[in-house]
């Protein structure tokens, strides 16, 4: 059952949170440490009973299938690097371009979410619902900053942008440092939306579903249809036209 599988991942994680790590770099700010591969292993051994490709942040190369098991094994490594509680193992399976079943959890702060297609969104066993917030200025958004930021680029720009726009019309903004997380926390009302640049599969494909089962919306920031590569936007649905509205153009 994949929230047991993610569970026992869940005690590498933690047996490693509070130790000194290996650092390694995949480029100037991205950190990896021997436990994402630890995790992602243990992941990939467990997982082989589904028969789906596996498609894992620290070993996948190449182009993402529309039926896969997509494992981030720690989403917020700099957090988990730097002893920040923010940091999660993500795992999505997708059937036909389709998020059909997720799991975010978060060993640390003992918090599991959960949702399969068409049963709704659960943390810890307990259903979950979006919030009810239906101004921008209400409302908590949380975003993050790519590691491509370091160029200064197009991506750096919209991040700029976006934050002079939203920032002064909403109640305030968080950067956690997970986008697993953040998704999440969409799903259970901490925030009333989220949105991001640059992220991979593997950062979003167990949140979307759990945004969705919980009653929100996902899209990119053309209020399409989200696909994998596209700037994210998740909300609760009620703020959704607004925050959209606000992000700048890429
Ligand atoms: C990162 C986190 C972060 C987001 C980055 C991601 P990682 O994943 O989700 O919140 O802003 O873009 O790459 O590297 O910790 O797995
Ligand atoms: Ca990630
Ligand atoms: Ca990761």
């Amino acid at each position: 059952m994949l929230k047991s599988i993610v569970k026992e991942a869940g005690e590498i994680l933690k047996s490693g949170y509070f130790k000194d790590k290996k650092v390694s770099f995949k480029g100037d700010v991205d950190l990896v440490t021997e436990y994402d591969v630890k995790i992602e292993n243990f992941l990939k051994e467990r997982l082989k009973g589904y028969s789906l490709p596996i498609v894992g942040e620290e070993s996948f190369e190449g182009e993402y299938p529309h039926s896969a098991i997509y494992i981030d094994p720690i989403d917020g490594t700099t957090n988990f690097v730097h002893n920040i509680a923010y940091t999660a193992i993500s795992v999505g399976i997708w059937e036909d371009g389709e998020p059909v079943e997720g799991v975010v959890y978060n060993p640390i702060l003992e918090e599991l979410f959960y949702a399969k297609k068409g049963e709704g969104a659960y943390l810890n066993g307990q259903k979950i619902e979006v919030s009810l917030h239906s101004r921008l200025i209400d409302s908590l958004i949380a975003t993050g900053f790519p590691y491509t930021k370091t160029k200064m680029g197009k991506d750096f720009h919209f991040v700029i942008e976006s934050l002079k726009n939203i920032l002064p019309k909403t109640r305030d903004i968080r950067r956690l440092g997970s986008a697993a997380i953040d998704l999440c926390y969409v799903a259970c009302g901490r925030f009333a939306g989220f949105y991001e640049v640059n992220l991979k599969p593997w950062d979003v494909a167990a949140g979307v579903l759990i945004v969705r089962e919980a009653g929100g919306k996902v899209t990119n920031n053309g209020g399409q249809k989200y696909r994998f590569g596209d700037i994210i936007v998740a909300t609760n649905g009620k703020i959704h036209d607004e925050l959209l509205k606000n992000l700048a153009s890429y």
